[in-house]
């Protein structure tokens, strides 16, 4: 008998609000107890459009805003055979950002729209569960300055965040990320755990207009 599909477990949230740190915790806790899971993350800056990407990203090189956001989108589209995959053959994805991250940071520039940016991610993979974690100004402000890379400001900040929530829907889950890192674990671990049991003979579906 086949084994099960493995899971789409995406999270999403402004820069610091310690998605790479929970979703490395998730996979670690997940492995141990026997669930195959791996960390991916986008930009994914290790292929070609990727290194394009980190590049604009350091500020070394400048690119129209359509079409690096049309990069971010290829990036995920190159490793889309990937994705569908390791979710066949029974891993489960702890993504850190996807298509949201795509669309909330690009629509928080001049001249973009929500709907202009969604397009070209369907038809990608559509997480089973998308995990917004929401940090407050004042916790951020706590956990040091912004780093050099492009976006890292409080204003652009502001702008993804109100993206991000008109982006959100019945499926999201709002996680406090003020808390303690491993109470957030904890909670983490428990949203994972239901969605794993619910999405057991599900079908992979793709994201939609
Ligand atoms: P990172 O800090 O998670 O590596 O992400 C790098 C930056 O790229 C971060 O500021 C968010 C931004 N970003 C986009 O603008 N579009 C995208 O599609 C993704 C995945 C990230």
């Amino acid at each position: 008998m086949m084994g099960r599909r493995g899971v789409l477990f995406v999270f999403e949230g402004c820069d610091r609000a310690g998605k790479t740190t929970q979703c490395r915790m998730l996979v670690d806790a997940l492995c141990k107890r026997g669930i195959p899971a791996e960390y991916m993350n986008f930009p994914d800056r290790s292929t070609a459009i990727g290194k394009i990407i980190n590049d604009y990203l350091l500020k070394k090189v400048e690119l129209p805003d359509k079409a690096v956001h049309l990069l971010f989108s290829a990036n995920r589209w190159e490793l889309e055979p990937v994705i569908k995959n390791k979710l066949a053959s029974g891993v489960s994805l702890i993504v850190d950002r996807y298509s949201y991250s795509g669309v909330a940071f690009s629509a928080a520039k001049k001249g973009m729209d929500l709907k202009w940016c969604w397009n070209p991610e369907i038809g990608l993979p559509e997480p089973d569960a998308v995990l917004l974690l929401n940090l407050t100004e004042e916790v951020s402000a706590k956990r040091g300055d912004f780093g050099l890379e492009r976006y890292e400001a409080t204003d652009f900040q502001r702008k993804v965040k109100s993206n991000f929530m008109d982006l959100k829907d019945s499926l999201w889950k709002i996680i406090d990320a003020d808390k303690p890192v491993e109470n957030l674990h904890v909670e983490i671990l428990d949203i994972f755990n239901s969605v794993y049991e619910s999405s057991a003979g599900k079908p992979i579906t793709v994201l939609k207009a």
